[in-house]
């Protein structure tokens, strides 16, 4: 049977594993997640263990990036059969603070991101996040002090975030992007996909269709304005409420006119019932 990894809950014991880890000269990869893992999470531990001789996953659903009418008291929590799956994959430590330990009664901190933070995506939909995913994500960084940090494609606006936060911070760690995982329907993985009912995850995987012949059409030379616009009406044909479907610079984030602005990157949020799907791919 594989061995469990080590599991911290304070602070203090964090610290203590990393510095043996430090001690013997052992670089570090730490995987943020916030549980209910699936094969995407597996894929970035699995990035993380070729770059790091310490692996360490971090599972810790964050209150700050939720807002009070989203899914923080709901959200899919499976800590156990998380451990057998990081044991699977010999993760060395999991850390796992509970909400008191990483914001203790007094807390009073937050890091406030720009740039690719604020461009009109996520951010407009969901104003609170990408404060709340910095704040946590700083902190997870400074607890457990890695060399590599290893982010999904999926949440690409976050990877952005995250990315030009830890430089601009200076933080001594380089952050890594790993490509979506997705269902043999093209759905990208997500621990909120479980949310879906069975007519709802039919629908589901359109919105990859969508994303990619949106972006075939745009390689192949259409206008994007107008390509564009014909996914979005296809989306919403199906019966997605759209948030956004849009063509930005994959490094910047901001907006795009032609393919010449590019590289560009198409991103997507839509609901399906009660279900906030996101995705992107390449153009
Ligand atoms: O992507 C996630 O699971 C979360 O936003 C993260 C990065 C673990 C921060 O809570």
């Amino acid at each position: 049977m594989a061995r469990r990894p080590l599991v911290a809950r304070s602070v203090p014991a964090l610290r203590t594993i990393v510095s043996r880890y430090r001690a013997k000269r052992e670089t570090v990869a730490l995987v943020p997640t916030m549980g209910a893992l699936h094969d995407g999470h597996l894929s970035l531990v699995r990035a993380a263990r070729k770059r790091a001789r310490r692996v360490i996953v971090s599972i810790f659903v964050n209150p700050a990036q939720f807002a009070p009418t989203e899914d923080f008291k709901t959200y899919p929590r499976s800590f156990d059969a998380d451990l057998a799956m990081l044991a699977a994959h010999k993760v060395d430590l999991v850390w796992a603070p509970s909400v008191a330990v990483m914001y203790p009664a007094d807390f009073s901190t937050k890091i406030a991101p720009g740039g690719p933070a604020l461009v009109g995506l996520e951010d407009k939909f969901r104003p609170h996040f990408f404060g709340g995913v910095a704040t946590v994500v700083s902190k997870l960084f400074l607890q457990t002090a890695p060399d590599f940090a290893i982010f999904g494609e999926k949440d690409y606006q976050q990877l952005k975030v995250v990315t030009r936060m830890a430089r601009d911070l200076d933080l001594p760690l380089r952050v890594i992007g790993v490509p979506t995982v997705r269902e043999k329907d093209g759905l990208a993985m997500s621990s909120r996909n479980a949310y879906l009912s069975p007519s709802e995850r039919k629908i589901a995987p359109l919105l990859y269709r969508v994303l990619k012949d949106t972006a075939a059409a745009i390689r192949a030379g259409a206008s994007l304005s107008a390509t564009v616009a014909q996914g979005r009406g296809a989306i919403e044909t199906a019966g997605f409420t759209l948030d956004y479907l849009e063509a930005r610079h994959a490094e910047t984030l901001l907006p795009a006119q032609f393919a010449k602005d590019g590289p560009l990157r198409l991103l997507v949020a839509a609901k399906i019932g009660k279900t906030r799907l996101i995705d992107n791919i390449r153009v």
